[in-house]
């Protein structure tokens, strides 16, 4: 089970840090949260933007559509596709409008949400028009692409760390599965400096860092050459997420759509994710040479892409599915998109009604 395994691998190590812990209990191959059940919508644990309304992926393929007549980007790589919902409706979208891709990559760590992608791609019945590759090695990835990643960053394993007055500590897991602080070199990891930790915390302030998240783009761009990536996640610029109201960090755990924030307790029961500090994402990207080109709330970026023309305002449900999606009191505000792109001959013209690239 779960828990014999942790305690094991704690065992071998004495303890094992917060990202290790979160790797075993989200990603293991056995027992991980993500490998075992349907973990999306009702059913499941957790709604996404793409199980909301098929409206957000048309979003989306309306701008693969504009960034492909100028660039003619005729891959697209999904990162972490779940259960293929935004996959599904962007491909039926781009087919109506003749606007198919010749190959659409899907990489996702987990095995089981890869073979459940297979069948339900296999259904739609189009590989006669479109080549469907699942990968799962970074030097697999096409040289360019329009790349998708929605609510990737959250649940990638993070390490958690406090601000002492004169140092950092860090937490560990131990044996009876309780957490521990240790003291800890924050800047001698290189991408430390990408978070943009402000110089006035105060004493005791928790914040996360996600090694791997470095690594994840450090990857993305020893493979890909010329690329337009559209990251949605839910977080924050640096300046608006290391508040004083977020002094205890921001992991949060979902069950059966209930939020809760211990993640020691129902362990492999429930989603663990923390907010996604967007400075950090674009700065690793931009030291990459990346150009970071917009920045905005998930509802901006949907309204920009006319979300709003393409409903049928008598549907009563469509009409409230969208206001989810875009109101700032529910998924509108928190939810953000970061666009980043590398050697595309110029920045596609998007006519964004905001853009806070400036805050990050
Ligand atoms: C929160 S779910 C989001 C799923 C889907 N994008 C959606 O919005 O419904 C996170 C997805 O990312 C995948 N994932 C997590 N870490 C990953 C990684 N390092 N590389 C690729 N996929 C990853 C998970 O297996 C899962 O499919």
């Amino acid at each position: 089970m779960l828990k014999e395994k942790l305690k094991l691998k704690i065992k071998e190590n004495n303890n094992i840090s917060f990202s290790e812990y979160m790797e075993i209990v989200l990603f293991d191959k056995e027992y991980g949260f993500y490998e075992k059940e349907n973990v999306f919508g009702a059913g499941g644990h957790f709604t996404t933007s793409p199980l909301i309304s098929r409206h957000f992926s048309h979003c989306i393929a309306k701008n693969y559509i504009k960034v492909f007549k100028e660039e003619k980007l005729e891959n697209i790589v999904e990162f972490g596709a779940g259960n293929a919902e935004l996959s599904k409706n962007l491909i039926y979208y781009l087919k109506d409008k003749k606007y198919l891709p010749k190959k659409y990559y899907f990489f996702d760590k987990s095995l089981f949400l890869t073979n459940k992608q297979k069948k339900i791609i296999k259904d739609l019945n189009l590989t006669d028009d479109i080549d469907f590759i699942w990968i799962n090695k970074y030097e697999d990835l096409p040289k360019k692409a329009f790349i998708i990643a929605n609510e990737l960053f959250d649940c990638v394993p993070t390490d958690l760390i406090r601000f002492k007055k004169s140092y950092y500590e860090k937490v560990y897991i131990n044996e009876s599965l309780d957490i521990s602080w240790k003291k800890y070199n924050l800047f001698s990891e290189p991408s430390a400096k990408y978070l943009s930790v402000p110089h006035n915390l105060k004493n005791n302030y928790i914040f996360e860092f996600s090694q791997e998240q470095y690594e994840i783009i450090n990857q993305i761009n020893k493979f890909i050459n010329k690329a337009y990536f559209l990251i949605f996640d839910y977080g924050y610029s640096a300046t608006e997420l290391y508040i004083n109201d977020r002094m205890d960090g921001t992991i949060v755990c979902i069950k059966n759509n209930l939020s809760d924030f211990d993640p020691l307790i129902e362990i492999g029961e429930k989603d663990i994710s923390a907010f996604v500090n967007f400075s950090y994402i674009k700065n690793i990207f931009t030291r990459n040479n990346w150009s970071a080109s917009a920045f905005m709330n998930q509802g901006n970026y949907l309204l920009s892409f006319d979300i709003l023309k393409d409903i049928n305002i008598n549907n009563f449900d469509e009409v409230g599915s969208i206001k989810k999606l875009i109101m700032p009191n529910q998924m509108g505000e928190i939810f953000k998109v970061l666009i980043v792109q590398k050697n595309l001959s110029k920045i596609p013209d998007n006519n964004f009604i905001k853009n806070d690239i400036i805050k990050l």
